[in-house]
C-alpha cells in the first residue's frame, strides 16, 4: 500500500454523522435496520468513542458502529464506500473498533451478517472471526408487545 492509499483518517463517529452515514448506509447492500437520529444518540451516548468513521480529505470513506454491554461488544453496519473498498479501510476500522474494545477489558466482539452475505462472510473470517453455527438468534419486537 503506497502514501497516496494510506491517506485517511479514522476518528470517533458523532452524532452530527449521522446524515452521511446513514446515506452511506443506505446505499450498501446488506445493511438492514438502521437507527433513527434518536437510537444512534442513545448508542453512542452509552458507548462513547467506540464507533468510527473513515474520511479522506473530509469525504466519508466508511463507518462501523460498535459497542458493548458490560461484558461483550458488538459491531453494526461494517461498511466502505464501494470505490474505497479494498485498501484496508475496512480492516483499519475494525481494528479501531477491537482495539478500543480490548482496553476497556471487553473479551468478545460479535457481529451478524445476512446469511448469503458471502463476501462479508469471506471477510470477517480473513480478519480472524469465527462463524458461529452452535446459536440461533430470537428476537422480539417491544414495539409490537404489550
Ligand atoms: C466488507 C467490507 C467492509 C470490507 O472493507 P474493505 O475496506 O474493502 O476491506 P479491506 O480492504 O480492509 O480488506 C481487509 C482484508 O480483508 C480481505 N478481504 C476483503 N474482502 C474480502 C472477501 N470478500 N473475501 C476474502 N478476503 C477479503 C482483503 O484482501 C484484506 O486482506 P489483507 O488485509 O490480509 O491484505 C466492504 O467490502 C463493504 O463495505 N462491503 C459491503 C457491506 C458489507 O457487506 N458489510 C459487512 C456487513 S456485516
Amino acid at each position: 500500500m503506497n502514501a497516496i492509499e494510506q491517506s485517511y483518517d479514522l476518528r470517533p463517529l458523532k452524532i452530527a454523522d449521522f446524515e452521511q452515514i446513514t446515506s452511506l448506509w443506505r446505499s450498501t447492500d446488506g445493511m438492514s435496520q438502521l437507527e433513527s437520529p434518536k437510537e444512534l444518540q442513545q448508542f453512542l451516548e452509552r458507548n462513547p468513542n467506540s464507533s468510527v468513521l473513515a474520511e479522506e480529505n473530509g469525504v466519508l470513506l466508511g463507518a462501523i458502529l460498535c459497542g458493548h454491554d458490560g461484558r461483550r461488544g458488538y459491531m453494526y453496519h461494517a461498511a466502505v464506500s464501494a470505490y474505497a473498498r479494498g485498501r484496508g479501510v475496512g480492516r483499519a476500522m475494525v481494528e479501531y473498533c477491537t482495539g478500543h474494545l480490548k482496553n476497556l477489558g471487553i473479551q468478545r466482539v460479535t457481529l451478524f451478517t445476512l446469511d448469503d452475505n458471502c463476501p462479508a462472510k469471506e471477510f470477517w473470517k480473513h480478519l480472524g472471526f469465527r462463524q458461529r453455527k452452535d446459536i440461533t438468534q430470537f428476537a422480539l419486537d417491544l414495539k409490537n408487545f404489550d
